[in-house]
């Protein structure tokens, strides 16, 4: 019989619920907080008041859709870090109410395995990786790029000393009038412009870290320097403005991979998080210098339990399973 896992996903602003059989999806539901749009930014106590309401119909939706009644489940998966705590509490108490009285294991996952695993998915990836490999997760929280040695054998070999890329894209895009979160409309307006009109920024780091406050800093010079000679500037170039930041914190980014790929003789690499559904990054390295890059289905970018509940899949196999007092934590690393 295939081992059906529910996942749970609650660490930000989305309240997710997946059901998998073995590593296939039968559902993945993911419900987006709008309330945090006019702050432009997560409001991390309204966010959890949201995952409280959200957090049973999600569940419900999820066993639904995916037909299974939860008497069926062999386990519950769910986010213990990293995230927000009072959002992860959420998820964590509920997967751990559930998991008791259904008498079935618990399962704690790191948000950040989960972003890379996700490419395990059965209808992810059409041809998987195997290991060593580089998982490279870009999101609103985090930028790193991680050895992988195994499934629970990770090493972050380079990440962010400040920014994240995500925030790069958001708060760049704040300056330019764009709501939260700010990455998609950014490129989606990238994609009538001219990435080489303008020329931002790029840091000087050593290794194998990032840093992203630079450019942010640099990008506000640029905008007040030409906003003082025409005020319409944002308005008649927002296209270029969008397509030329796009393509800087795409090399910025994949300056590094490079490197890391070359010290560590890597070929393969995965990509994880909300900022991987970039079509710029996406686009980047096709056929180019031997590399190979895995990107996730979209709907496996962004925060979703159907990552939470395959790394529950691998762990159930391997009889990892959790404790009920474990805590959640807001800061996890991999
Ligand atoms: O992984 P995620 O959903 O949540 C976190 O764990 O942070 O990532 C959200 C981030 C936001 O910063 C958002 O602006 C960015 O992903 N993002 C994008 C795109 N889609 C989402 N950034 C650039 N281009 C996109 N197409
Ligand atoms: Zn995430």
């Amino acid at each position: 019989m295939p081992i059906k896992i529910l996942g749970i996903e609650s660490s930000c602003d989305e309240t997710s619920a997946a059901v998998i059989s073995d590593s296939t999806v039968l559902s993945n539901i993911i419900t987006n907080q709008d309330v945090h749009e006019k702050y432009g930014g997560v409001v991390p106590e309204l966010a959890s008041r949201a995952h409280q309401v959200n957090i049973i119909p999600v569940v419900d939706m999820a066993l639904k859709k995916a037909g299974i009644n939860k008497k069926y489940l062999d386990a519950i998966a769910y986010t213990r870090g990293p995230g927000l705590l009072g959002s992860l509490l959420v998820g964590g108490s509920f997967a751990k109410s559930l998991s008791l009285s259904l008498n079935i294991p618990l399962i704690e996952v790191n948000h950040m395995q989960a972003h890379i695993l996700a490419h395990f998915i059965e209808d992810n990836c059409d041809v998987k990786t195997d290991f060593p490999f580089l998982g490279v997760n870009i999101s609103g929280g985090h930028t790193q790029i991680v050895y992988c040695r195994n499934y629970f054998d990770m090493e972050i070999i380079g990440e962010t000393l400040d920014d994240s890329i995500g925030e790069a894209f958001d708060k760049c895009g704040k300056m330019l009038g764009l709501k939260y979160p700010a990455g998609p409309k950014i490129n989606k307006l990238a994609n009538e412009g001219n990435e080489n009109k303008f020329n931002f920024s790029k840091p000087k780091v050593d290794g194998l870290n990032f840093s992203f406050s630079g450019l942010k800093t640099n990008f506000k010079r640029f905008l007040e320097k030409n906003l003082k000679n025409d005020k319409f500037f944002i308005e008649k170039e927002i296209n270029n403005l969008c397509a030329s930041l796009q393509l800087t914190i795409t090399e910025i980014l994949f300056e590094k991979v490079k490197i890391a790929a070359k010290q560590k003789k890597i070929l393969n690499i995965v990509f994880g998080g909300g900022v991987s559904a970039n079509t710029k990054i996406r686009g980047i390295f096709k056929n180019e210098n031997n590399l190979k890059l895995y990107f996730p289905k979209l709907e496996y970018t962004t925060d979703n339990a159907a990552m939470i509940a395959i790394v529950g899949y691998l762990k159930f196999k391997d009889n990892l399973f959790s404790e009920l007092n474990l805590e959640s934590k807001a800061r996890y690393s991999i």
